[in-house]
């Protein structure tokens, strides 16, 4: 698929929200993973992973200040698909304000089948992830996906993104297909984003 298509211009990330960003990870750094938000370019590509015309909920974990929130909606994502999980409470209070019309989880992604237990009416169309994964042991992250597959519809994606150059969860699962994004150079650090399929 994807895609570092920049049709439209690049808008810098607004300035308070680097600041909130920044202050968070001042706070704790290991729980935000990064000094700030995703860039637009970086935000833009994991948009793109997400077919518009499926139907059902699209999950984002670890929102933060909604740099790839904004990315899916503006890729045609509907804001009531839209199920926001996110641990930190400031975010989860911004996030309600900027996205009245989708459903802000605060909750801890990495518990994924109590923090989706009663919001997911059917099937997820995709998953995309901010969170921090390589902070995490392996066997939290394969958890993670493990439950994440359990939500999505067969086939749906599970979109991540990683600073570290190699993948932030395994490539050769059996039964998953995966592919990988070019390094997005334009991000602080340079990132490139990983999606895992099962069963299709
Ligand atoms: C690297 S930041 C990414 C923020 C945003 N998606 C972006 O790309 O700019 C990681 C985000 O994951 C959130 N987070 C970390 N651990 C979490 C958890 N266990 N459950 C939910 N959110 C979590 C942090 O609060 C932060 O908002």
């Amino acid at each position: 698929m994807p895609l570092q298509s920049s049709v439209r211009p690049l808008k810098k990330p607004r300035l308070d929200d680097e600041v909130r960003f920044l202050r968070s990870w001042i706070e704790k750094p290991l729980h935000v993973g990064a000094v700030m938000p995703s860039s637009r370019l970086l935000a833009r590509t994991m948009a793109q992973y997400v077919d518009v015309r499926s139907e059902g909920p699209v999950v984002e974990l670890g929102p933060g200040t909604g740099a790839i929130t904004n990315a899916l909606i503006e890729h045609g994502v509907d804001q009531k698909r839209l199920v926001l999980v996110e641990y930190n409470p400031g975010f989860c209070a911004l996030l309600r304000e900027r996205y009245p019309q989708a459903k802000v989880v605060q909750g801890d992604a990495y518990k994924l089948r109590d923090s989706l237990w009663d919001v997911l009416p059917t099937p997820a169309a995709a998953m995309v992830s901010g969170l921090p994964l390589v902070t995490k042991p392996m066997i939290t992250r394969l958890r993670l996906i493990r439950d994440a597959f359990a939500a999505l519809a067969p086939g749906a994606p599970f979109v991540q993104f990683t600073y570290s150059v190699v993948p932030p969860i395994p490539k050769s699962l059996p039964g998953v297909s995966t592919e990988a994004s070019e390094r997005i150079w334009m991000n602080l650090p340079p990132a490139r984003v990983w999606v895992y399929r099962k069963g299709r």
